[in-house]
């Protein structure tokens, strides 16, 4: 992509975060810290430090308690989402238990009801059976968010955009509604689709900002991570005991991976969004195709909200293929270059169907509700040429719908 292009794709949004690029090569990598004067921060895989004498050591003691390349990793991301603090965790799914751990049997959760599954799932599969009150809300709608919140609430967990639908939830909006019924509501937000390169919860009012890291963080798809980024001393420290109380640690190897796939953050966030852009917008005009959801298109009903909170669009594109099931099922098996598969955020092309792949764990009325249908197709467009991707698709919906176009 050339500069010229990015610069007019990006026009309109948030200016981009200052020193991004240079923070995502330099916070928490100096080589002073090391003996070596190593400049890549080594993998550090001993899971036990020496100390000079009983309880006096050198920062290290365990490697679940803290470990010296999880340590540049959360350095990082912490500068990357402008926050003090930032914990690495197993897995999104494992960051989402740590938070869920900050409250006590009777406390209630207020969830977007368009959520990971997986996200979904954990709160009223899980939470719920340990005596947490779990209650979905569509916070895009700020009467619904008011109504559901309740004396007990405690954790308001907002993502957006929403996956599969692309709904944009008003983060900063959200914040004050939660903090003004209570301040000590925890509004955590997944930032998984957005990345750090193209929003900032903490900066429009929230608490936590959540990652699956497994996705563009990382960007690679080897790694298996989430992160959890905040600003509080006393939420740290108590998010610091679970990361170690519960230890849902990442290994110090994936720590050296997700560390190492932050240096490119922000090139491959810009390719992704001049990727998808132009495939929402070769889908968009493609008769074969019934509707595109793309926040970066402004035919999205939220185009204006998304530009007000955020620096870009991520890769991800969703849209109604005409037809029934299946045509869904024949332009899935139809794609040569786009891998199907579960996932998003690599620099590989995926195509799913969140119906019979990643949203299955959402109960079908639920599913019905948020447009989660039998033509909806999901689609993480990848860092691969411009021409190829649109070829791929446009050959796959041919196949689809040979009478048409
Ligand atoms: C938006 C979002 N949040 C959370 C998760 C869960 O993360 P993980 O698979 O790393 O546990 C996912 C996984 O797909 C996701 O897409």
């Amino acid at each position: 992509m050339d500069s010229l292009r990015a610069a007019d794709l990006m026009e309109g949004f948030q200016r981009e975060f200052k020193s991004f690029a240079t923070d995502a090569i330099h916070v928490g990598q100096e080589p002073e810290q090391w003996n070596s004067m190593a400049v890549v921060p080594p993998i550090s895989l001993s899971t036990t430090f020496k100390q000079f004498g009983p309880g006096n050591h050198a920062g290290f003691e365990y490697s679940r308690s803290g470990n010296p390349t999880r340590n540049c990793l959360e350095k990082a991301v912490a500068a990357l989402d402008g926050a003090k603090y930032c914990l690495a965790l197993a897995s999104g799914l494992a960051a989402t238990m740590t938070v869920t751990h900050l409250l006590k049997v009777g406390d209630g959760i207020v969830c977007m009801n368009d959520v990971y599954g997986g996200t979904n799932r954990y709160f009223s599969k899980v939470a719920s059976e340990f005596g947490l009150e779990v209650s979905l809300a569509d916070c895009t709608q700020h009467d619904v968010l008011k109504a559901a919140l309740k004396p007990n609430t405690k954790l308001l967990w907002i993502e957006t955009p929403t996956n599969p639908t692309m709904k944009v939830v008003d983060i900063e909006a959200c914040s004050k509604i939660a903090h003004e019924y209570n301040k000590d509501i925890l509004v955590v937000v997944d930032n998984t689709f957005m990345s750090a390169y193209f929003q900032r919860p903490l900066a429009l009012g929230a608490d936590i900002c959540m990652y699956s890291a497994t996705k563009y963080m990382n960007g690679h798809s080897d790694v298996v991570m989430g992160l959890l980024s905040l600003n509080q001393d006393h939420l740290y420290e108590r998010l610091k005991f679970l990361q170690n109380a519960l230890g849902a640690v990442p290994s110090p190897f994936d720590c050296y991976l997700c560390n190492r796939g932050l240096k490119t953050l922000h090139l491959r966030m810009k390719q992704h969004f001049s990727n998808a852009m132009a495939v929402a917008q070769f889908l968009e005009a493609d008769p074969r195709v019934e509707k595109v959801i793309f926040p970066g298109l402004p035919s999205h009903p939220q185009h204006e909200l998304m530009k007000k909170q955020c620096t870009g669009c991520p890769g991800m594109v969703t849209f109604y293929i005409k037809g029934n099931l299946e045509h869904a099922i024949i332009f899935l098996r139809q794609l040569k270059m786009f891998v199907l598969a579960e996932s998003l955020g690599g620099y590989e092309s995926l195509a799913e169907h969140p119906g019979m792949m990643t949203h299955t764990s959402v109960p079908e009325n639920e599913r019905a509700l948020l447009g989660i249908s039998d033509t909806l197709i999901r689609l993480s467009v990848g860092l691969e040429d411009e021409k190829d991707i649109i070829e791929d698709l446009d050959q796959a919906l041919s196949k689809t719908h040979p009478q048409m176009k």
